[in-house]
């Protein structure tokens, strides 16, 4: 039987090229190996307000970009997460097990809740619960991701861990998936940040469904090092960032690409970076463009079909477990 994967994604702000090389790509690259499942996880949206006009349609954006991404419906199961509901029974579960000195100790939400203030839901505080649901939901084994979901990973590791031994063996522990390249791509705007949807100066990140000519000027703006060689180098942050996208779309080898830039300068590289960019770009916003609606309607209803079958059986040995039983 084929080991599973579970990932996702929010349809929240718009997906940049971080989001693309540090989960996306990998999410293609594994899923004829592994059974996988792709949610788009709303619910999480809504930890933050969101405007529900947008949130509808970000939702379905999100689905045409795994789509256009390459994830194939026909081996993959694609939905989203609203539409099983087991991901929030499993997540009030989680609730009672988890505790709140852990919650309260992950940096997403310390940061978070610091720029926030008061206005912080008691959603961003369990954020960490419902997405621990969504991946042992499916008795997942990988779960591949970029860097910045690793302490994520680790507290459903403890929470499945915790689960098993108070009421026997149920939940598989899962291990992250996160690549050596591209897990954190950082902002081009300010090498000391990751690349973030949340970010308000806009040129930090290129976006998914950025139009050519913002692409080249973002990339032209990119903050670089002092120094003038080019070469992967991490206490050259801005540079070995460039340098990486590259080599993630390119598909070349380090050295192919320091050899590539040997005795050029930075103006080489951000014109060939734009220029690869930009190429690699155009036909995936071709495909966006090109998914049917009813087409996608059709793919998100099965793959939430399929998604449910499994994750009502998980959710009923949980429930077995614990003891909790009524009239149905
Ligand atoms: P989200 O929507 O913030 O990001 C989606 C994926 O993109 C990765 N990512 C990056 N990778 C490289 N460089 C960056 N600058 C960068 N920024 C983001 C993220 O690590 C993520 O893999 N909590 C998750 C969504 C989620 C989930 C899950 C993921 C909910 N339930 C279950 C896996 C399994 C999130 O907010 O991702």
């Amino acid at each position: 039987m084929k080991k599973r994967i579970f990932s996702g994604a929010q349809p929240t702000g718009n997906l940049h090229i971080g989001n693309y090389l540090g989960a996306l790509k990998n999410w293609v690259a594994l899923q004829n190996e592994y059974e996988s499942f792709f949610c788009i996880v709303n619910l999480h949206a809504v930890t933050v307000a969101q405007e529900p006009k947008v949130l509808r349609q970000k939702t379905l954006d999100l689905a045409r970009i795994y789509l256009a991404s390459g994830i194939d419906p026909q081996i993959s199961t694609v939905y989203v997460q609203s539409d099983v509901s087991e991901h929030s029974e499993l997540a009030w579960i989680l609730n009672c097990v988890a505790r709140i000195g852990e919650l309260e100790r992950m940096t997403q939400f310390k940061d978070k809740s610091r720029v926030r203030g008061e206005n912080v839901s008691a959603g961003l505080l369990v954020y960490p619960t419902l997405m621990a649901s969504d991946i042992l939901l499916y008795k997942t084994d990988l779960v591949p991701v970029g860097h910045d979901q690793k302490q994520h990973l680790e507290i459903t590791r403890d929470l499945a861990t915790r689960f098993n031994r108070d009421y026997g063996e149920t939940f598989k522990i899962p291990d992250a998936f996160i690549s050596p390249t591209g897990a954190k791509i950082l902002s081009l705007a300010d090498a000391a940040k990751k690349m973030s949807k949340s970010d308000e100066n806009l040129n930090g990140s290129i976006f998914l469904l950025d139009d050519a000519d913002i692409i080249q000027k973002k990339i032209k703006r990119a903050v670089t090092d002092s120094g003038t060689n080019i070469k992967f180098d991490e206490s050259r942050p801005a540079i070995n960032n460039l340098l990486t996208i590259y080599q993630l779309l390119t598909g070349k080898t380090a050295e192919e690409c320091e050899a590539n830039f040997a005795g050029k300068g930075y103006g080489n590289l951000k014109s060939e970076l734009a220029e690869t960019v930009v190429e690699f770009l155009r036909p995936f916003q071709e495909r966006v463009k090109q998914i049917d609606d009813g087409e996608l309607e059709k793919i998100l209803k099965t793959g939430a079909e399929k998604a449910r079958s499994i994750a009502r059986e998980t959710l009923k040995t949980v429930y077995e477990r614990m003891g909790i039983v009524g009239a149905r």
